[in-house]
Parts: structure tokens; sequence; C-alpha cells
């Protein structure tokens, strides 16, 4: 099939890419003028496992191009994905301008039937207000085309993005058209072999169920993280507690670890959404209301703590940061909890020396060059001479440590753990102080 994917991001450039490997001929289109010369070169712009190779083979077999040209992208593709931006708007509901503007450019190119689809998270209701806006501009250019509007919200999660959008739980469809239905079943047959994932739905509950989606597991986060601060201050191993309920099947292991605050480009700004949009009907949604800010405060914890750790003074102090992404396996830093950690630091007069295996060029474009910030080679150069130790993301290569050697290159064998990477005991008999996220020997800290 002829295929158009309107936002080269994580989303765009991933399904993009999928969908051309499995045989269809795909155009990915975005207004990025840079990015889309570098994809052009043959760079990828953002970190993705696997995402280069497949991406490279599909573009050297003819079936993946990229463009600046709208007019060209909507010419190309009898499906038009929508997967640009919904980032917050000022009051915390997600701003459409960037889907509209799609809508605008469809609207204004083209002559023939379109599937137009929403695959960046919108809210319930977007559908409409894209048919309403393409419909406005052909009227505007006074010519009379057929095309539908249906959502197909992307449930990846990055750093796993590939093995998500090939095998994925669930490829949901929103539509009441049965054109439609045809035609997403076509796109997807390739990815629905083993057994029957897509599941056909009304526009309005498909466009709720990834919201649903995002709110649920980001509530299971804040669960945890409020949890872990009772353990804390109850002296209880908050580890113990997960793994007591997560063997009760009807919790589970999965989504249940408690850290420093979920981050990202979609939990905090889609929970925010979804409350905004209960708030613009008139419904209090207080338990959204909740586990957003439960986050907020747990994100604030890892600061809180090595402050206490060094009596509310950091005056000159250099502290080493062991990983910048907001989770493992990605660049990605929108939300992460260690800006929330740095910025602090660096209002409390410390120096930042951090270490992340992917998304270091992603924090000198946010934070630039700047005397407080020191970016290292390796989690080894992160700790010398500095004078205390946070570790923000669990990246495979952190998960392993010599936990006498920490002791010697620390001036303050001060560990404060945001992901509960090692045995409290172990780091303690080393003679390192730990301070991890609902465990016991954080205990003393907490009380004081
Ligand atoms: N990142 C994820 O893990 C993820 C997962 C599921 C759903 N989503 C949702 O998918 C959507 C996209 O997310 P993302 O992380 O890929 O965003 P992103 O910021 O990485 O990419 C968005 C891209 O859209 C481009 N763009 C903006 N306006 C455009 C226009 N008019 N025409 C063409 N391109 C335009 C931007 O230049 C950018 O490259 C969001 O709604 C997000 O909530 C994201």
């Amino acid at each position: 099939m002829k295929i158009t994917i309107f936002g080269s991001g994580y989303v765009g450039l991933v399904t993009g890419t999928c969908l051309a490997d499995v045989g269809h001929d795909v155009v990915c289109m975005d207004v990025d003028a840079a990015k889309i010369e570098r994809l052009k070169q043959g760079e990828i712009p953002i970190y993705e496992p696997g995402l280069e190779s497949m991406l490279l083979r599909n573009v050297e077999a003819g079936r993946l191009s990229f463009t600046t040209d709208a007019r060209e992208a909507v010419a190309h593709g009898v499906l038009q994905f929508i997967a640009v931006g919904t980032p917050p708007d000022e009051d915390g509901s997600a701003d459409l301008k960037y889907v509209l503007a799609v809508a605008e450019s469809i609207g204004e190119y083209m002559d023939d039937y379109k599937v137009i689809i929403d695959k960046s998270t919108v809210p319930v209701g977007t559908a409409d207000r894209v048919h309403a806006r393409v419909a406005e501009v052909l009227k505007h250019r006074g010519v009379s085309v057929d095309f539908d509007v249906c959502s197909n919200p992307e449930f990846l999660k990055e750093g796993a993005a590939l093995e998500d959008f090939t095998r994925g739980a669930r490829i949901v469809v929103g539509t009441d058209s049965e054109k439609v239905r045809e035609r997403m079943r076509e796109c997807y047959a390739p990815y629905n072999r083993n057994h029957e994932k897509l599941m056909f739905m009304d526009v309005r509950a498909a466009e709720l169920t990834k919201y649903a989606a995002n709110a649920m597991l980001a509530t299971k986060i804040s669960f945890m993280n409020e949890i872990s601060n009772l353990a804390e201050r109850l002296g209880a191993d908050i580890e113990e507690v997960r793994r007591g309920i997560g063997s009760d099947p009807r919790i589970g292991y999965h989504f249940i670890y408690p850290g420093c605050g979920y981050g990202g480009s979609c939990f905090p700004k889609d929970v925010q959404a979804l409350a905004r949009t209960a708030s613009q009907i008139g419904y209090e949604a207080e338990l959204l209301t909740a586990v957003e800010s439960v986050n907020k405060r747990q994100k604030v914890t890892l600061f809180e703590k090595l402050s206490r750790a060094f009596d509310g003074d950091l005056t000159g102090k250099t502290i080493a940061v062991w990983g910048l992404a907001f989770k493992p396996n990605t660049d990605d830093m929108r939300d992460a909890p260690s800006r929330t950690l740095m910025e602090a630091l660096w209002a409390a007069g410390a120096k930042v020396q951090a270490y992340d295996p992917e998304s270091m060029r992603e924090t000198r474009r946010i934070y630039g060059e700047r005397d407080d910030l020191v970016l290292v080679a390796d989690r080894i150069q992160a700790v010398k001479g500095a004078d205390a130790l946070v570790i923000c993301t669990e990246w495979k290569e952190f998960r392993t440590l010599d936990a006498g050697w920490l002791k010697t290159q620390l001036a303050f064998p001060v560990v404060v753990d945001g992901r509960n990477l090692f045995e409290p005991s172990a780091m303690k008999s080393a003679g390192l102080m730990y301070y991890a996220v609902g465990r016991g020997d954080t205990l003393a800290l907490t009380r004081d």
C-alpha cells in the first residue's frame, strides 16, 4: 500500500520504518528540514534500538523515503498517518496545533480518496475536529473529495519500539466505516498473522483507550512510589513488599517498581491532558490529579535525600549522575527525573558530573555549555573527584558495582539510588551511605 506518515519523530519513524519493512511504500514527511536532511543522508535523529539498520535497509530497497514537501506527501498515500507531537498547552490540555496543521495540508492538496489516521495521542473528539478541518479546507477550495478519519493510537514504548510495533498486544482502530476497516486490515495484515490483534471500536473509545492505558500505567508507578514513601517512614523494605504484592496474579510483577518518578514524552502529558479533559466537561478526576502530584513530589526526592545527607548545603559540591534519559534504551530526556535533580543541584550551587550511554547529546542540546555541567565518557569518569553519586536511570551497565572501589572514589561516601539497583546491606558494609527508594536503610535519613 502507499502510505504517508506526517511527523518523523519516535512514533512516525518507527511506524514508517516498520510498515516499509513489510513491503508497503512509505513516505515520511516532516516540517523540520534539518531532520529530513539528516534522514536523507542516512543519519537517524533519535536513538531507538534496531531502528537504524531497519530504516537504512528499507531506504536502500526503495520502500521508504523522506520529504518536507506536503503536496508530494499528500499525493503519495491512500493512508495518511498523523504522527506529529501533541505537547501540553499552557493549561495542560493537549495542544492540537500540529495535528490540525497536518489536517489543513491534507485538505489543501488531496485530490482523491484518503483515509486520515490519527496516530498521535489526541483527546476524545479530535477525529471529529480533524474531519471538520479537512472539510472546511476542501469547501474553501470549492472541491468535493471523499475521505474518512479514524483513530489508531500507538502503544509502543521507547527503547522497545520496534518490538512493540511488530509484536504488540493489540492494534486499536476507531472507526464506523467498513471501507476504513478494510484498508486498515490490509495495512496491518503482516503484523496480524499469529492471532487477531486488530480491535475495531468506536472512534471515541479508541481515543480514550490510549489515555486510559497511559493513565493506568502512571497510576501503578505513583501507587508504588506512594507506598515506598510509607515504607521508608515505617521501616519496611519496599522491595519485599513489591515481591509480596506482585505474587498475586491480580496485581502481577509488571510496572510496580518504585523509583524517582515517571518521565518521558507520554505519561506526564497524557495524565495531565486526561485530567484537563475531565475538568472541561465538569468532572473532577481526583485519582488522575493525585497520580500527577505524587509523581511531581517523587521527582524531588533524589535532591531532598542528597541535600539532607549534606545537611542542606550542596554549595560547591560535585555530584556524579549516572543516567540522564528518562528510562534506559532511549535518548529521550523529556520530563526526565534527572532534569529535576540537575536543575535543583544547580540552584543549590552544586556542579553536575554526568554520564549517560545515549542522551548526552540531548542533554547538551537542552542545557548548552555551562560550567556546572560536565559530561564524561563513562560511569567511572563520572565519579572521579565527585563528592557523591546519584543514580537516575537503570541502564544495564549500571547494574553491577564494586562498592569498595566506589567508596575510594567519592569524597563523601553518599550514594542516592533512584532505581533500587543494589542491596543496601552490601553497600553499607562497603562503608557507603546508601539511600535508595523505600528501603529500610533510608530510614535513618528520613527520620532525622
Ligand atoms: N514517543 C512515544 O513513546 C509515543 C508512544 C505512543 C504515542 N506517542 C504519541 O505520538 C505522537 C508523536 O510523538 P513523538 O514522540 O513521535 O513526537 P516527536 O516530537 O518525537 O516527533 C514529532 C514530529 O512531528 C513533526 N511535526 C510537527 N508538525 C508537523 C507537521 N505539520 N507536519 C509534519 N511533521 C510535523 C516534528 O517536527 C517532529 O519531528 C504524540 O502525540 C505522542 O503522545 C508517543
